[in-house]
């Protein structure tokens, strides 16, 4: 059987890019059979960008709720908190022992972050935390504790999950005797909506401050994001450049063929900003519509979700607590009798 892991940071309320690079593909592939899945809260990769005790909480009601809403199957699906596997951390220890700083020195994040303190004349590691530099071993340990083969994730997370791959394989080298001790994974692209474009184009994230909140809001919201979606200033009655515009390529992600081919005629053909942009809120909405009613009702029920969560922490560490004691017998951390 394939193992399919997918996880979401909980810091903030998820969003249109999280939905369809994630969520909504990894439900689809949970529902072939012969697949078991494993969707997950990062709420420990949370502490790495957030010190706000309130809205970590917050986030990991409104993601848990999301999954729910979205379609995920709790009797089918495991189901967990990252912070209630102790297995996990004690994985990231043993894999971070194994792996060359160097690695983690090619880090986009960790890059990213260091490249914006030298433009702002700071010094380059300043703010940097050893949980944002190693945050790639941390996402490794997630990834093989459960010895996924397929990660379904938007294209910003391809490098961590090689990263992962190349991890697991300098374990298995040290202390494998010969074999692999892990599966190694491959990320699970949807290349059509694998960076979706936010409010200003680029990419959608809670660190741009230019997302398009999924359910948070309501109705409302959504129409007001999409209102703030940036366009060129051409006007109703001029042919506008469907491939160009972003608001395409979020009408994509969620249309049919035929709608986008549509859609892009009725641009070309001078549709106005303000017709096209109630056109895409109504296509989101279709879709979105009966999910945010479940959402509201999950969401209103933090019990039930936690009973859900438990039960899918019990299902993990089923799974997590004989692996990680073959691991710490294999770098020789077994008991002596
Ligand atoms: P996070 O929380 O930033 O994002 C969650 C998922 O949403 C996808 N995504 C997008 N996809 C398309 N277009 C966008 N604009 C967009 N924005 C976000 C992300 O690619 C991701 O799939 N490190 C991960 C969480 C994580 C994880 C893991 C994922 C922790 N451990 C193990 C997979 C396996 C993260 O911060 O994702």
């Amino acid at each position: 059987r394939t193992r399919i892991l997918t996880g979401i940071t909980t810091t903030g309320t998820p969003h249109l890019g999280n939905y369809v690079g994630a969520i909504r593909p990894a439900i689809a592939a949970s529902r072939d059979a012969g697949t078991d899945a494993f969707f997950f809260l990062a709420d420990y990769h949370a502490l790495i960008k957030c010190d706000d005790p309130a809205r970590i909480l917050r986030s990991r009601l409104e993601i848990a709720a999301t999954w729910l809403a979205a379609g995920l199957d709790p009797e089918r699906v495991t189901f967990y908190r990252q912070s209630d596997i102790p297995e996990i951390p004690e994985l990231c220890w043993l894999l971070t022992c194994v792996t060359a700083k160097g690695l983690m020195n090619r880090a986009h994040a960790y890059k990213a972050a260091v490249d914006q303190n030298v433009a702002d004349g700071e010094e380059p590691d300043a703010g940097v935390t050893l949980g944002l530099f190693s945050y790639p071993v941390l996402m490794a340990a997630d990834i093989l504790m459960f010895n996924a083969g397929k990660v379904p994730v938007g294209r910003d997370q391809i490098q961590h999950i090689e990263m992962a791959r190349d991890i697991a394989q300098r374990f298995s080298h040290l202390y494998g005797r010969g074999r692999e001790l892990f599966v190694l994974p491959e990320a699970l692209i949807e290349e059509s909506v694998a960076t979706l474009p936010g409010l200003d184009g680029r990419k959608m994230s809670k660190s741009y401050n230019n997302t398009i909140p999924l359910f948070e809001g309501g109705r409302k919201a959504l129409r007001d994001a999409i209102g703030r979606v940036v366009t060129d200033s051409r006007l109703p009655g001029e042919p506008k450049d469907a491939e160009g515009s972003h608001l395409f390529i979020l009408y994509q992600a969620f249309a049919t063929a035929g709608e986008a081919a549509a859609f892009r005629a009725a641009l070309e053909g001078g549709m106005g900003w303000g017709d096209a942009k109630q056109a895409l809120f109504e296509r989101i909405d279709r879709d979105l519509a009966p999910l945010r009613e479940r959402y509201e009702t999950l969401i209103a029920r933090p019990d039930d979700i936690e009973d859900i969560l438990l039960a899918g922490a019990a299902k993990a560490r089923a799974i997590a607590a004989p692996f990680i004691a073959e691991l710490r017998a294999a770098v020789g951390l077994s008991r002596l009798r």
